[in-house]
């Protein structure tokens, strides 16, 4: 075909880079804002903290829990294992999943065991199949369909990820006609279309056009946590050349670019629901931040990411962490289920509520 170029290898080989360098390398910058949420204490709480109930319900199916495991990996057969574990964590603790951009293996379908392990394993998990925003409207309901079938997804989330792209040597910087092809695959899709950002925060403004093009829910992916400026920074170094030394300074100028985790939260929470909460939630105690925020589900990549490269007990211990903080958050606001923690009352300080004010108070 003229002026095919195979991206394959380029496309598998990034996946590798990407976990190695997010297991490798210091790639998280800024804050999400959590330490500016105070959770009012409640004295008197009148629950027990034995019986809190973390379960909840997302798109019409029941989770244990609204720990979400946001979206890594898959795409090169080094990837398959790491994938296994985080299913069997979805699996044996009741959470959804989303898996990595799975178009590595849509361009080369030898690479579909490494997402396929997924629902091998967790057979009962609610699954998210994943794929960017610019593969879909260059391939269109196609591929689409292929990634929710290579799974069994529950749900497709289709990511947004134009600073990553921006940065990257191979990135694709033409964002015209996205919009459509989002609208057109909610049209269509047979499961439910989420739409989710990377680390750049979602605008109250993008939301409404998302909720107006038919998605289901939102995940916010906002800044604060794991920095793609950051990793693709890190690539280029690793790669030295003209243009790459160019796009390590780029990538260090943008680190600062995107809406804080809490600050979107706030903003995409007022325009509609569900919403996910992804972008440095590191503790229990920022899930409970978020669900008082107006999140439906909190989602946790990196440090899941890291303790499943340890090990598959050190991975289940660091969801039982998660879990006991949550419980005991949730406890010492008095809120004995998640629907009470949605309701929980939050004082918001500091460059969180400037942010927020500077929006209630317009331009
Ligand atoms: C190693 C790694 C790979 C990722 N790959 C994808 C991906 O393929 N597709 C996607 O939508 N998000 C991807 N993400 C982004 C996460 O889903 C999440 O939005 C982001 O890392 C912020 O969460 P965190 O601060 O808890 O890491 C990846 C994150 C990590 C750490």
């Amino acid at each position: 075909m003229a002026g095919f170029v195979d991206k394959t290898p380029l496309t598998s080989g990034r996946k590798l880079d990407h976990l190695r360098i997010c297991a490798d390398e210091e790639i998280e910058r800024g804050s999400p804002g959590f330490e500016d949420v105070r959770l009012v204490h409640s004295a008197l709480p009148e629950c027990d903290l034995s019986r809190i109930d973390l379960s909840t319900r997302f798109l019409g199916q029941r989770l244990n829990s609204p720990l979400f495991i946001a979206a890594m990996t898959g795409g090169h057969p080094g990837t398959t294992e790491v994938n296994r574990s985080l299913a069997r964590a979805a699996e044996r603790y009741g959470l959804g999943m989303c898996v990595g951009s799975q178009r590595a293996a849509l361009e080369n379908p030898r690479l579909e065991e490494s997402f396929r392990v997924v629902r091998e394993e967790a057979p009962h998990a609610f699954l998210s199949a994943n794929l960017g925003i610019v593969q879909l409207r260059d391939h269109g309901l196609d591929w689409a369909e292929r990634a929710v079938s290579m799974i069994d997804a529950d749900a497709i989330s289709i990511h947004l990820n134009f600073l990553q792209e921006a940065i990257q040597p191979e990135g694709d910087h033409d964002a015209t006609g996205c919009y459509d092809a989002l609208a057109a695959l909610c049209m269509e899709s047979k499961v439910p279309v989420i739409v989710k950002e990377t680390g750049s925060g979602i605008s109250a403004e993008t939301a409404r056009a998302c909720w107006g093009a038919g998605v289901r829910a939102i995940d916010i992916g906002g800044w604060g946590g794991t920095s793609w400026a950051a990793v693709e920074a890190f690539r280029a170094e690793r790669s030295p050349g003209h243009q790459e030394t160019r796009l390590v300074s780029l990538g260090a100028l943008f680190e600062d670019w995107g809406i804080p985790t809490a600050v979107s939260l706030c903003e995409v929470a007022s325009t509609g629901s569900p919403v996910i909460a992804t972008g440095g939630i590191r503790s229990g105690l920022d899930m409970a931040r978020a669900l008082a925020l107006g999140a439906d589900l909190c989602g946790v990549a990196l440090p899941l990411l890291k303790t499943a490269l340890e090990s598959e007990d050190t991975l289940f211990t660091r969801i039982e962490t998660l879990h006991r903080e949550l419980s005991t958050a949730m406890f010492l606001s008095g809120s004995a289920k998640i629907a009470d923690q949605k309701r929980a009352r939050a004082y918001i300080t500091g460059k969180t509520r400037q942010m927020l004010e500077h929006i209630q108070g317009g331009k």
